[in-house]
């Protein structure tokens, strides 16, 4: 079984946190793997004082994202259902251009999704 996976950028777009709006580079950009492998994505960009990034999956016939979790500084914060399958990872402290990634740890039919990734102005 093949999985497809679509990475694309989103704007920023949260309630708990300063809205802002960017757009950032996410890499690969669309992928095929097979089940039960793993893959990392990252997302980068050069907003050095976004010290927040989300990240997302739409699964195929839904329009809502649902949120994985997200990386706030160095700290992760998972939502329960992703908990197993996912991993964030990455540092956003300090002044530089930000880049973290999202770890699919286990690749299975439910896998097939667009995931998003945003980045916010977290105070
Ligand atoms: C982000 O980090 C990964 C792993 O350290 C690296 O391979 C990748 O090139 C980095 N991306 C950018 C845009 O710096
Ligand atoms: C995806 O399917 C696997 C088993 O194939 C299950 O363990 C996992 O909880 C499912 N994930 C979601 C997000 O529904």
């Amino acid at each position: 079984d093949q999985i497809t996976m679509l990475f694309a950028a989103l704007l920023s777009l949260t309630l708990w946190f300063k809205v802002s709006f960017i757009f950032v580079r996410q890499d690969p950009s669309d992928i095929i793997i097979k089940a039960s492998s793993s893959i990392q994505i990252f997302c980068s960009h050069d907003k050095t004082d976004f010290y927040l990034m989300l990240w997302y999956q739409q699964t195929p016939g839904h329009t809502d994202m649902k949120l994985i979790g997200y990386l706030h500084y160095s700290a992760t914060t998972m939502e329960q259902k992703y908990k197993d399958d996912f991993k964030i990872s990455g540092d956003l402290s300090g002044s530089t251009a930000k880049n973290g990634s999202l770890m699919i740890k286990k690749a299975e039919q439910n896998s097939s999704a667009v995931y998003f990734c945003a980045a916010s102005k977290a105070q």
